[in-house]
């Protein structure tokens, strides 16, 4: 199989092209390396293992060129996250939505026909139940949520006019091995910094909201899954099919960093819920994934790993 990574040498990305070179797939990456870190998969690049491109998603021609001879998309290039939408919303839509179209045009000129979708559970806005399945109000609510729904949308607008199988995949909070700190970031790799820097970790609200994190390697083991296992457009929630509070989580990940810092606690942000867990049945259920990695063991995984590329 020869697959096409969008960016694949961001965080997801690159956790798949490991899975998939495993898997004996032929893969390309195309990435502008703007979020993505080129060490992520420099050894894979050095060795020939992988093609790798440097490229915008909004450059038409390149991605079409690019998508030449693939058997299947992953199409996971984004400007990610609310704030960062927020900041700059023209950009999120040129990258997020103009970006998903320029996939689909390469695909549908080079009759590539499957493409595996990396959205987000910005798409349902607030969230109004504590387990979320895939009927959920969708109010995306930020232009980062408007532009992944959007993409959603434009994916099964091609499936039905074109043909193109299009498995949409949303993400909750997903965490471990590339996933660096920055600005705009998660909370895992911000408390792991915090404990690192041996600097106080800020909690919003009583620390007793929980949360749903699933390991990037479950994440890269859905998209495998979906490509081999799923043959017509579907969209599927993932989740990792537990939760935590954000107290026990930053508890264990000082636990195993052996460091202890103090919790500052600030108002509650506008906006954040107190529970939210995926419902991912309906991806168990027809195509047999299930979250594999339990959060302590991953969350050792991902301590031991920060700390060795990222603490200077
Ligand atoms: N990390 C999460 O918790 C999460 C949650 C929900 C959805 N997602 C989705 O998963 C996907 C991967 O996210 P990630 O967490 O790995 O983020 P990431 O920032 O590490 O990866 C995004 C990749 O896209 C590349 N990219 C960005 N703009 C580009 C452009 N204009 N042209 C070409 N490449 C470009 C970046 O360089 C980077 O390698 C995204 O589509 C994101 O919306 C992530």
């Amino acid at each position: 199989m020869r697959a096409l990574i969008t960016g694949g040498s961001g965080f997801i990305g690159s956790n798949l092209v490991e899975l998939l070179l495993k898997e004996g797939y032929e893969v390309k990456v195309y990435d502008n390396l703007s979020s993505g870190h080129i060490e992520n998969i420099s050894s894979y690049v050095d060795k020939r293992d992988i093609e790798f491109i440097e490229g915008d998603i909004r450059d038409a021609e390149k991605v079409k060129e690019a998508t030449r001879n693939a058997d299947v998309v992953f199409h996971m290039a984004a400007s990610v996250g609310r704030q960062r939408s927020i900041d700059n919303p023209a950009l999120d839509s040129e990258i997020n939505l103009v970006g998903t179209v320029n996939v689909l045009e390469g695909m549908r000129a080079n009759s590539v026909p499957k493409i595996v979708y990396s959205s987000s559970a910005a798409i349902f806005g607030e969230l109004k139940e504590p387990s979320i399945n895939e009927d959920h109000v969708q109010n995306a609510d930020s232009p980062y949520g408007v532009s992944k729904l959007a993409a959603e949308k434009m994916i099964l607008s091609y499936s039905g006019i074109h043909g193109i199988t299009g498995i949409c995949l949303r993400y909750f909070n997903i965490y471990g091995k590339n996933q660096r700190y920055d600005a705009y970031g998660n909370v895992i790799p911000i408390f792991a910094k915090r404990i690192y820097d041996h600097k106080p970790i800020t909690i919003y609200g009583d620390g007793e909201q929980t949360r749903d994190f699933v390991n990037v390697s479950d994440v890269a083991r859905a998209n495998l899954i979906s490509s081999q296992k799923c043959n017509s457009t579907s969209i599927y929630n993932l989740g990792s099919g537990s939760t935590i509070t954000i107290n026990e989580l930053a508890s264990i990940m000082q636990d195993i960093s052996g460091i202890k810092v103090p919790i500052e606690y600030k108002p509650e942000r506008v906006g954040d819920v107190k529970h939210c867990k995926a419902d991912s049945k309906k991806i168990e259920n027809e195509l047999g994934y299930r979250a594999e990695k339990k959060l302590d063991e991953g969350l050792k995984e991902y301590m031991e790993w920060y700390k060795a590329v990222c603490v200077k």
